[in-house]
Parts: C-alpha cells; sequence; structure tokens
C-alpha cells in the first residue's frame, strides 16, 4: 500500500518541502503538467515535457507514479471547444489523445485516472462537450484506448463526493458494472476524498462504500486526500474533529484490506494546496502548516497507518 502526494514542479525548489516529500512520501502524482491542455495544445501536437520531467524525478526517487488525468471536462484545451464535433470525430480524438498520451508514459505509471468526474450529485451525467457530443462512449472509449497503449497500467474512474452511499456512488457503481460489461478494463475506483471538516462521512459509511466497489471486483484508492476547514481559525473543536475526519478514510481503506491499494493527498503543504485558491477562506487542510510544522491530526494519521 502507497502513501503519496500530488505535487508541482514550480515547488521543487523549496528544498524543505522536497525533503519532507522524499522522506515521508512514496508515490507522487503530477497535480496539472499530464493533463490534456498541456500534452496536447494544439490537435495532433503533443507536449510532454514536463510530463517527462516529473516521471523522470520520480523513478530517479524511487517513488511510485500515479498518472493524472485522461478525460476531464476541466484543463482540457481550448480548440475541443473551438470545433463542432460530429460523435464519431470526438470519440476519434479521444482515442486518439489517450493512446498517445498512455503510449507516451507506458511502464512508468503504475496507474492511471483515465476518466475524472464524470457524474453531478444526483447520479445523472455531467454535461460536459464530451458527455454532450458523445453519450457516454466517450468513457469506454477512454478506457478501451489507455488498456490497448498500456496494458499494465492500472486503469481508474475518479470522482468526489463517492466515498460514501448515496446517488453518485450508485451512479459510479453502475458504471463499473457497465465498462465490464462492454469489457473495457476497470481496476479502480479513485476516492478523491477533499473533505470539509465536520461533514466528512463516518469511517463506516467510507468503509461500505468502499467494499461496494471491491463486490464489483475492482479495488479502491483514495486519490486526493485533504480536510479543510471553511473558515480560518478553527474552533479547538473542529481542530479535533479534523484528526477524526482523517483517520476516518485512513481507517478505512486499511479495514477493507489490500483491496484498498493506496492513498494520496493533493498536495502537503497549505501553501501550495488548491483550497484556498478554489474555496475562498477556506484552508488548513493539508497535513503540514505553510510554516512546515504539522497539524495536530499528522499524529494521528501516523498512528492508523
Ligand atoms: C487542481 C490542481 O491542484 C490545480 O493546480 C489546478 O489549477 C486545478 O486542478 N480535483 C481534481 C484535481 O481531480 O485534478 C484538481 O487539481 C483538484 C480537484
Amino acid at each position: 500500500m502507497y502513501f503519496g502526494t500530488a505535487t508541482n514542479q514550480e515547488q521543487w525548489n523549496d528544498t524543505k518541502y522536497v525533503d519532507i516529500m522524499l522522506e515521508q512520501f512514496g508515490s507522487l502524482t503530477p497535480a496539472n503538467v499530464q493533463k490534456w491542455m498541456f500534452t496536447e495544445p494544439e490537435e495532433g501536437v503533443f507536449n510532454y515535457t514536463a510530463g517527462d520531467a516529473f516521471a523522470d524525478f520520480a523513478a530517479e526517487h524511487n517513488q511510485i507514479l500515479l498518472c493524472d488525468t485522461l478525460i476531464w471536462h476541466q484543463q482540457y484545451p481550448s480548440w475541443l471547444d473551438q470545433k463542432n464535433w460530429t460523435k464519431d470525430a470526438l470519440l476519434d480524438v479521444i482515442d486518439k489523445h489517450v493512446y498517445s498520451e498512455v503510449s507516451h508514459f507506458k511502464d512508468r505509471c503504475f496507474s492511471w485516472n483515465v476518466v475524472n468526474e464524470a457524474f453531478n450529485e444526483d447520479g445523472t451525467f455531467r454535461e460536459s462537450l464530451f458527455y454532450n457530443v458523445t453519450g457516454t462512449d466517450y468513457i469506454a472509449t477512454a478506457f478501451k484506448a489507455a488498456a490497448r497503449a498500456d496494458p499494465k497500467a492500472q486503469l481508474y474512474y475518479n470522482d468526489y463526493n463517492i466515498e460514501f452511499p448515496n446517488n453518485k456512488s450508485a451512479a459510479v457503481e453502475n458504471l463499473v458494472k457497465s465498462l465490464q460489461a462492454q469489457d473495457a478494463k476497470i481496476d479502480a475506483v479513485g476516492l478523491q476524498a477533499h473533505f470539509i471538516v465536520n461533514k466528512t462521512a463516518s469511517e463506516a459509511q467510507q468503509q461500505q462504500q468502499m467494499q461496494a466497489y471491491i463486490d464489483l471486483g475492482v479495488q479502491v484508492v483514495i486519490s486526493e486526500l485533504d480536510v479543510r476547514f471553511e473558515s480560518l481559525p478553527p474552533s479547538e473543536a473542529l481542530l479535533a474533529q479534523q484528526t477524526v475526519d482523517y483517520e476516518a478514510s485512513i481507517q478505512a481503506c486499511i479495514n477493507v484490506g489490500k483491496q484498498c491499494m493506496g492513498i494520496s493527498v493533493w498536495d502537503f503543504v497549505d501553501t501550495y494546496s488548491w483550497v484556498p485558491t478554489t474555496f475562498a477562506g477556506n484552508g488548513d487542510a493539508c497535513l503540514w502548516y505553510s510554516n512546515y510544522t504539522t497539524i495536530p491530526a499528522f499524529d494521528g494519521v501516523v498512528s492508523v497507518l
């Protein structure tokens, strides 16, 4: 089982940051550079320079490389929106993009997040460009292209708010069944686990949902864990609750056994967290504060591992 982090190259001139990353974590996920807008900025023009540098760094430091992400309704190149696609043409572009990128990184990625965030909260499909033009076909197309390009890579469907039983997690269970019925290889469901203190499902609920995916014949991973406060500074009570919430998902992963393959946080120091820029006023979501002291939950996390 790995315990890793997402990171960006821009942060690697911070030596304190890099020291902690290499000492404390066992897998790295590029937070940006493998996303479609960076790897195929113009149609058919592929750029893997930054992704290669990331992969080389991971290999040099014996870090498992978790690759992210092939098809997402955000951070895709603008040329995709500038054309009137037929269904066949867009499926072809998706196939070529996925096949090219996964082939390029073949044998270097332990896993790929193939499709990210395809669902709305109520379990209906998100009306992205991909869905609007191809219906649900883009999902199997992407998974099949990835499996063709690197048969050994673990292929994940990744999303948030699917860590506990609800309409969205039920929809993901149906997606897994549907991909299996189409003979598309899917190895695991990635649970993003971007949580809010005191609004996080219990360990029992998370374990139940992990088991529901596992019962379908796939594995699970916690892919982007962080537990944020909605306002700062937190009360003592909420600070204590952050430990409970961090421990809940980690313990649930441990409880289901090796079918939960690993855990990644979405960066580990608040300075570089996506949280404050995305959710105004929210913060302190990472295991290290910006001054590089650990949060109270850190010891709890270490104790359950
Ligand atoms: C975020 C990155 O961390 C940011 O740097 C970028 O500006 C936007 O994307 N869920 C995901 C990740 O699946 O890809 C997102 O990463 C965070 C939320």
